[in-house]
């Protein structure tokens, strides 16, 4: 039996051959499978696994601007053309850990480094808040000094000076009990990359202490206190495959959190992962797009690592549905001891002190960056002032 598919486009009908069966015209019946996978997600949310291999191993850059045109429609149904900003404290970076790819991994000797004291963070607070920020984030490695207790009165201290300014916390893997006690200190948010959600894929990325169960059982433990939740990978990281993606994006689909953080790869000199290529700009904005369309309300940041591989990444990133920017607010001194990856930008538009330059910069793209918490849509506020 002949096994085709009917496409019909701009009155032409195309008579396609069905997945996988290559023909002469196989062009332009990729193209016509690629969009109507795009409109299936739009309009459904979810593709099969093998469907989304399919999309992401024959998208062509033709289709892209259809992919991100879509993704910015949802993006400005759901959240207008607003973008929230977050200010971002890297408040320590000490780890526990030896993630291969990260720069600030326990085996680097080479890293220089530094804690805040809990006065050089509420100053941070009080600069963020004088520009705006109605979110701050408490970014570290998974440093023991700060204990469960420190953090909790971390959380407490911003949240009393700050009423209506969300805590987003973001400090790695712990246990529900310690997870209830920071959200029952005032914690709203928490953000916590699966990083792959593929076992064997995540054993290459870390080390056998670490387990992609255990990571995941830790994201749906902070759903399950009520955490705005976030979690995310890096696009393109080492051996990552479509395959792998796509359990990723049915991983996501499952957890539905409220934010997912999408950045590319990028190598650290010091790091087992030196010599290996970077993510690249096209393949983080094709994942951000896709995330948008499969949860059209979620929190979805152009992130720091877009802006760096790419001078304007994250302008890229809202035109492809990205409407959260996260803006450094460490103190300049310990900025460039936070380095995760090469390169990593901390200053210009990064730095939180030239939020004007980021208003200029979405506002030529036609986006506004608001003074708000900018929950979920979800989320009710909370009743504070
Ligand atoms: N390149 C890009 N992102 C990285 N991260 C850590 N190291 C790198 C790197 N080399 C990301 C991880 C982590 C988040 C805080 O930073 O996804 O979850």
């Amino acid at each position: 039996m002949l096994n085709i598919a009917v496409y019909a486009k701009g009155g032409i009908i195309y008579l396609c051959p069905a997945f996988g069966i290559k023909r002469k015209d196989g062009k332009r019946c990729m193209m016509e499978r690629v969009i109507t996978l795009v409109d299936k997600l739009a309009g459904s949310r979810m593709l099969s696994g093998e469907e989304f291999i399919f999309l992401l191993d024959n998208i062509g850059e033709e289709e892209d601007a259809y992919l991100y045109g879509k993704a910015r429609e949802s993006a400005l149904a759901n959240y207008g053309n607003k973008i929230y900003v977050r200010g971002l404290m890297e408040f320590t970076n000490y780890c526990k850990n030896d993630c291969y790819y990260c720069g600030i991994r326990r085996s680097n000797q080479k890293a220089s480094r530094y804690r805040l004291s809990p006065e050089q963070i509420m100053e941070c607070c009080r600069i963020g808040y004088g520009l705006g920020f109605r979110t701050f984030v408490l970014q570290g490695g998974e440093d023991p000094w700060f204990t469960d207790e420190k953090i909790a009165y971390l959380v407490e201290r911003i949240k009393k000076q700050y009423p209506d300014c969300a805590v987003t916390l973001s400090v790695g893997e712990k246990g529900y009990d310690t997870y209830k006690r920071w959200f029952d200190a005032g914690a709203d948010r928490y953000l916590l990359r699966h990083e792959t959600a593929n076992p064997c894929h995540y054993a290459s990325l870390h080390p056998p202490q670490m387990s992609s169960e255990y990571r995941k059982e830790c994201l749906h433990n902070l759903k399950a206190i009520g955490y705005q939740t976030g979690c995310g990978i890096m696009a393109g990281s080492p051996y990552q495959t479509t395959a792998h993606i796509a359990q990723d994006l049915e991983f996501i689909h499952g957890l539905q959190p409220e934010m997912v953080g999408i950045g590319p790869f990028i190598p650290h000199h010091d790091t087992p992962f030196k010599d290996r290529p970077a993510g690249t700009l096209r393949q983080t904005l094709l994942l951000l797009a896709i995330v948008r369309l499969m949860l059209p309300d979620v929190l979805l940041p152009a992130t720091t690592a877009l802006g760096t591989i790419e001078p304007d990444g994250r302008e890229q990133g809202v035109m492809a549905g990205a409407n959260v920017v996260m803006p450094n607010l460490s103190p300049l001194e310990v900025r460039k001891k936070y380095m995760l990856y090469d390169n990593k930008i901390s200053t210009g538009v990064e730095a939180a002190a030239n939020i004007k330059e980021l208003k200029n910069r979405m506002a030529s793209i036609g986006y506004e960056v608001v003074t708000d918490r900018g929950d979920h849509k979800k989320i009710k506020s909370s009743p504070c002032p």
